[in-house]
């Protein structure tokens, strides 16, 4: 991704985010932004999102139980999920979930604010997962990424996207010294605060340490330049990427990587029927009340505002 892309996906950053945890590394936040209006719509980016789409569709199944999106913000990839049961849209920032609620209601969809390295649900309980341009903000994407497998059921799908290190451009840039940092390097590239580029292998290579079996790769987005994406008719752009999506099984150089896992291993032991776990305690029983959720092990209190279930910070009794 270039930086004028990530331009506007740099917002207000919140260190140790979570109350219970003082290490937890720190979070990009959106809240309070207008990502819908600032970063997709009217902002000439029709070509990266009909692509992706087209990625979407081919690596995820068509249905399912329960189906979440990590770091869902507004819900730009919602319907894309209407074929699963239920839906839960997790994001850090709660006025993006509020936004997406108003757009689909509660009839299938639940809101949760939450960090993704820290998350309120039992074990094994999705079989779909989700998380699409969310990875380039994860400082530990090993800690993220075992707490993404964490909640996702053994043998359920995982689709990830990430920011690719090893693309074109960054490898024409170094080649001609105007970049530092070298694109076949294993290791993540910060380059801009909290904005990471990954390496293809880097990535693999940690959903596998993790407890994910990577499968098939689809390269996205690989005509992500300014003056093509002026000349050429969006349709045709999209047609030309959406063929060359498939050289992703071969190698990977475009900006943008989807790349399908399935769960592997066992799933660590949940209650029958549990749905939440309380982030600071780990306890599983709660007591729901109209405006929160009470943590019956430890007392921590999580609001219900607005449809939205927070969970970043206990509220007081
Ligand atoms: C670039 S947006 C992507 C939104 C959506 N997936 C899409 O493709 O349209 C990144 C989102 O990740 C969320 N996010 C970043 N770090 C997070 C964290 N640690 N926990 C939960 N959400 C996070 C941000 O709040 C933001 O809404
Ligand atoms: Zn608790």
């Amino acid at each position: 991704m270039g930086l004028q892309a990530v331009g506007l996906e740099l917002q207000q950053i919140r260190e140790n985010a979570m109350p219970d945890s003082p290490s937890s590394p720190p979070v990009c936040d959106y809240e309070g932004s207008s990502y819908r209006t600032d970063f997709w719509e009217g902002q000439g980016r029709d070509y990266e999102d009909r692509v992706e789409r087209i990625a979407i569709q081919r690596l995820m199944p068509q249905g399912g139980r329960r189906l979440i999106q990590l770091g869902a913000a507004f819900g730009r990839l919602t319907p894309l999920f209407e074929g699963y049961e239920q839906i839960v849209l997790l994001d850090y920032s709660r006025s993006q979930l509020e936004e997406a609620r108003r757009e689909f209601g509660d009839t299938k969809y639940r809101y949760v604010a939450a960090n993704i390295y820290n998350m309120p649900f039992v074990a094994g309980l999705f079989d779909g997962l989700t998380m699409i341009r969310v990875l380039h903000h994860m400082q530990d994407p090993a800690a993220a990424l075992a707490e993404v497998r964490r909640i996702g059921q053994s043998g359920g799908a995982f689709l990830l996207e990430f920011a690719n290190k090893r693309n074109l451009k960054a490898i024409g840039r170094w080649l001609l010294r105007q970049q530092d940092w070298n694109p076949f390097d294993l290791a993540p590239v910060e380059f801009v605060e909290l904005n990471f580029d990954f390496h293809p292998q880097y990535v693999r290579q940690t959903l596998h340490e993790v407890g994910f079996a990577p499968g098939r790769s689809l390269t996205v987005s690989h005509f992500r330049v300014d003056l093509l994406k002026r000349s050429v008719p969006t349709g045709l752009l999209v047609a030309v990427d959406s063929l060359f999506q498939w050289t992703g099984g071969v190698v990977q150089v475009s900006p943008s990587v989807f790349v399908r896992s399935a769960i592997a291993g066992k799933d660590e032991p949940a209650p029958d029927g549990a749905f939440w776990r309380c982030p600071s305690c780990g306890g599983h029983e709660f007591e729901e009340r109209s405006d929160r959720l009470v943590c019956q092990s430890c007392g921590a209190q999580w609001a219900i505002v607005n449809g939205v279930y927070d969970f970043k910070t206990p509220i007081s009794a």
